[in-house]
């Protein structure tokens, strides 16, 4: 009895050390893990059990584990009620998102009360076994996010990637228990969503003269001819495959400027200067062929985009752009001049939100199940955002943290994505082999970490807050290669600040787990930068 009371002893100081010296390689880093003592032998087969559930989420959530088990193991493993050695029991006490992973020498049980939760702890039990394929050290994990949104934003207006390196993104995503994408598919160089009553968004709006974005002598364009969109059936596929990841998706079309491909296609409704001839853009910037918001035929385009939007994303939020918007079309065009006399301001911006007003209007007249809450780029709040209301969310990215505390003062509810150092597309470092992108390198792994999103944040304004977003612009970016590349591992170290209190990352620590997730990202085949990684 001596004897075993001391090896219980002696095992469980051990475990504790290696606990201390060599951090479980989970990321994001767990509220709570309790070490004890022993450790679960993966050298036996799984049998599994699973409590009832509605429906088939709870298999739908396990099957992916277990077949991601038996090929890294060659184990078999079998669902069973009859001496389960894992075990899923429903806890309706926990919250969505949480989950208790619990292994002793004899079983590993996970506690939750929905099913994300228990994908969530499977993504746990999943990096630890993938990363060091030997006994899982027993232990006690509790565990819950910090923030309700934890985004990524990828724009494919500038390039297309295809259906493929999207839901190569979502893996990445799903790995690190990012739960929201925004999916930027309107730009200036392209419009990459099919809208069946205005084909050529798609026929026209998705190509352009050029692969590369010109920016001045130093940046010239190409002669080819680039482009590519997502039909409806696309969309709706890719939706199913990130909502089996426990991931909503948050289109966005980018109005009314940033829609130079919209004006292209359909010059006749949209364009300040009809008579002009308007093209995709081959350039980076900010164009200024925005949408003439004082024609109806535009609020009628724009009305009928988001009704075709609807059926098509099904979480409850559209996003509409409102960043970048130049207002010297509309000083010079009498419909505007007159529409902006009408609603008795001298702000032109106050322009752009009457359009939205109108929009929004739309939407919120429709049936519950079709209605959904806007956001906006932080620019709206240089109008007078009074007709809005207060129940549209602002996404902060341009002096973010002051957009965001203003958003919040007026009520409205916010998301942080700071275009430093959040950016991710940025160059992450100054070496000479870093690709070509924005930036001088200085949105370092580091510098993405250390970023505290409620600093300062009054108590009271605190709910506001939904959560934060990296976002991914892709003027320079037109390879999965070079988009992994930048992704990885930055977009871990955001996932950790929507996840992880702030009070519990620690960026030493971080690395020394993140530099474990080379393996994983080995077995992907996902490019990453190797750099912070050895
Ligand atoms: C933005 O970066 N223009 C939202």
């Amino acid at each position: 009895m001596k004897h075993r009371l001391l090896t219980f002893a002696i095992t469980a100081l051990m475990s504790l050390q290696s606990f201390a010296n060599d951090p479980l390689p989970i990321v994001p880093m767990p509220r709570e893990i309790i070490p004890s003592s022993g450790s679960f032998s993966l050298n036996r087969p799984l049998v599994i059990s699973t409590d009832e559930y509605p429906g088939d989420s709870i298999n739908r959530v396990m099957q992916p584990f277990v077949d991601m088990y038996e090929q890294a193991s060659r184990i078999k493993v079998m669902r069973s009620d009859r001496n389960p050695n894992v075990k899923l029991q429903r806890d309706d006490s926990f919250g969505p998102e949480a989950y208790c992973l619990d292994i002793t020498p004899s079983r590993i049980t996970i506690k939750a009360s929905r099913p994300a939760g228990f994908f969530y702890a499977l993504q746990t039990l999943s990096q630890i076994l993938r990363i060091n394929p030997t006994d899982i050290p027993a232990m006690t994990i509790n565990d819950s996010p910090e923030f309700g949104w934890r985004g990524f934003m990828l724009d494919e207006g500038r390039h297309f990637f295809g259906k493929d390196e999207v839901k190569r993104v979502i893996d990445i995503m799903a790995l690190y228990k990012m739960n929201r994408f925004h999916w930027h598919l309107t730009e200036d160089q392209g419009w990459r969503v099919e809208i069946k009553k205005y084909p050529k968004l798609t026929s026209v709006g998705a190509w352009r003269g050029s692969n590369r974005l010109g920016w001045g002598d130093a940046w010239p364009t190409d002669s080819t001819t680039y482009g590519g969109y997502y039909t409806q059936d696309d969309i709706r596929e890719i939706v199913s495959y990130a909502k089996d990841r426990f991931i909503e998706i948050v289109p966005e079309i980018d109005i009314p400027g940033h829609s130079q491909a919209a004006v292209a296609s359909y010059p006749e409704l949209l364009a300040c200067d009809p008579e002009n001839d308007h093209e995709v853009w081959l350039s980076q910037g900010i164009s200024a062929d925005v949408i003439n918001v004082a024609n109806p035929a535009a609020v009628t385009f724009a009305k009928d985009v988001i009704d075709e939007l609807i059926p098509l994303f099904p979480f409850g939020y559209i996003h509409l752009g409102g960043d970048e918007c130049p207002t010297n079309k509309w000083e010079n065009n009498a419909a505007c001049q007159k529409a902006l006399a009408k609603i008795g301001s001298e702000n032109y911006r106050d322009l752009q939100i009457d359009f939205i007003h109108k929009l929004k209007e739309h939407i919120d007249s429709k049936p519950a199940d079709q209605r959904r809450k806007l956001i906006f780029w932080n620019e709206v709040l240089h109008g007078n955002t009074a007709p809005l209301g207060d129940d549209i969310t602002i996404m902060a990215w341009v002096g973010a943290d002051r957009a965001a505390l203003e958003a919040s003062k007026r009520g409205m509810t916010t998301i942080l994505s700071p275009q430093i150092p959040y950016y991710i597309n940025r160059k992450q470092s100054k070496l000479p082999t870093e690709p070509m992108s924005q930036g001088s390198g200085t949105e370092t792994v580091e510098a993405v970490y250390k970023y505290v999103p409620l600093a300062n944040v009054p108590d009271n304004l605190k709910d506001k807050y939904m959560g934060v977003q990296a976002n991914f612009w892709t003027e320079y970016v037109s390879t999965p290669e070079v988009l992994e590349y930048l992704m990885l591992p930055r977009l871990a170290a955001v996932a950790e600040a929507g996840w992880t209190p702030t009070g519990s990352r620690e960026y030493d620590n971080f690395v020394n787990r993140i530099r474990r997730h080379a393996a994983l990202y080995h077995q992907n085949g996902w490019n990453y930068a190797k750099h912070i990684m050895e």
